[in-house]
């Protein structure tokens, strides 16, 4: 007999306990059966996201905790098994919030049907997904590149910094990438065709950044915070825009994502905006029209990361955070 396999929030991250696979724990049970109204989606794709570290602390948010015990959230596309729900069949391809685990019930509003000859399915978990539309939110509404302007792009070549950065040069901004290691500032240059990229675990890593900007930093789409922030900061040009997207290095731990030179918000008269890609769901729409072309057609490049299994995705995950992943960051479940 066939089960299904869920990761819950097992425990949360301490001080004396810092954050680790040891937070989860795999259950079996029984496949649900769908009711009235619903449809079993069996998930092929698993994506892992930074704002999920988030969720395993109590600590206020812009969302709840994961509640202690419940399956781990996370986005999924997968295939509909079992129909109870009008205008969804067995076969359709979906994609939902379904979490750490291999099946899962849906419902008309917690799923949205894919057009599986669109894309490939997976990319609707990155660059024409959640991440893909993050990037085209931050940019269009805050840091909103003017051409021949330099546009700072942290985690670069990752989910969200890959479709920011591209989106940038498309507007005609000059882009600087920062990114961990050579080989990643490589694929930005060579790839995704930024102009400049900067390894933040170089030992000259500041003076690379300022010679990488030599006309000072107009506009940045933050993913890091910490260093790479601080060294914006110190090359702002007046007006800059700074859109705070995460502050994956720096606050997740529970570390505050400290810089020294906030007063370059002042003295420069900087514009720094969070936002969270939630926000106002009506640029979604606006966001895919402008992706999934761009995407089908190839001219927007995208690097995916694959952990086989549900049982990788806790490793996977944490190795994500060190930056181990090479773009969007996926379990492949069958
Ligand atoms: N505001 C929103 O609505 C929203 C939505 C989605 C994502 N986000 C945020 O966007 C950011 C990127 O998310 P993503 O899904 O695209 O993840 P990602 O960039 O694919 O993966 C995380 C990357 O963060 C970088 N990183 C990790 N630790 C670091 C450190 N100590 N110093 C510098 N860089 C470090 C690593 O890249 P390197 O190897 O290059 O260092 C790693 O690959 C995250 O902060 C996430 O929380 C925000």
């Amino acid at each position: 007999m066939a089960f299904n396999k869920t990761f819950l929030l097992h425990s949360r991250p301490s001080a004396e306990a810092p954050a680790g696979p040891h937070n989860f724990r795999l259950v079996e049970e029984p496949i649900p059966e769908p009711a009235e109204g619903e449809i079993l989606v069996r998930h092929r794709w698993l994506s892992l996201d930074p704002y999920m570290r988030g969720r395993m602390n109590d600590a206020k948010s812009y969302a709840q905790p994961q509640k202690l015990g419940a399956p781990m959230i996370g986005g999924t596309v997968g295939e509909v098994v079992a129909s109870k729900l009008e205008g969804f069949s067995p076969g359709d391809l979906v994609l939902g919030m379904g979490g750490w685990r291999l099946y899962s019930l849906a419902s008309r509003a917690t799923v949205r049907k894919l057009d599986p000859r669109a894309l490939p399915e997976e990319a609707w978990l990155g660059p024409a997904g959640m991440p893909g539309v993050t990037a085209w939110v931050g940019l269009n509404t805050i840091v909103k590149p003017k051409a021949g302007e330099t546009v700072v792009v942290t985690a670069a070549t990752g989910a969200v910094g890959t479709v920011a950065g591209q989106l940038a040069k498309r507007m005609g901004a000059r882009v600087v990438g920062v990114a961990g290691g050579s080989e990643k500032c490589r694929y930005a240059t060579e790839t995704l065709g930024f102009d400049a990229c900067v390894d933040h675990r170089a030992g000259d890593f500041a003076q690379q950044f300022k010679a990488a900007t030599p006309d000072g930093v107009d506009g940045v789409f933050e993913n890091v915070g910490g260093l790479p922030l601080e060294l914006s900061l110190a090359r702002a040009n007046p007006f800059g825009r700074i859109a705070i997207c995460g502050l994956v290095a720096s606050g997740y731990d529970g570390t505050p994502a400290a810089v020294t030179n906030f007063a370059a918000v002042l003295a420069m008269r900087l514009l720094v905006k969070g936002f969270i890609v939630g926000d106002d769901m009506s640029l979604w729409p606006k966001a895919y029209a402008d992706l999934v072309p761009l995407i089908a057609s190839g001219e927007l490049k995208w690097a995916r990361s694959m952990a086989q299994g549900l049982e990788a995705a806790p490793e996977a995950f944490f190795d994500m955070l060190k930056g181990k992943n090479f773009g969007k960051q996926l379990v492949k479940l069958v």
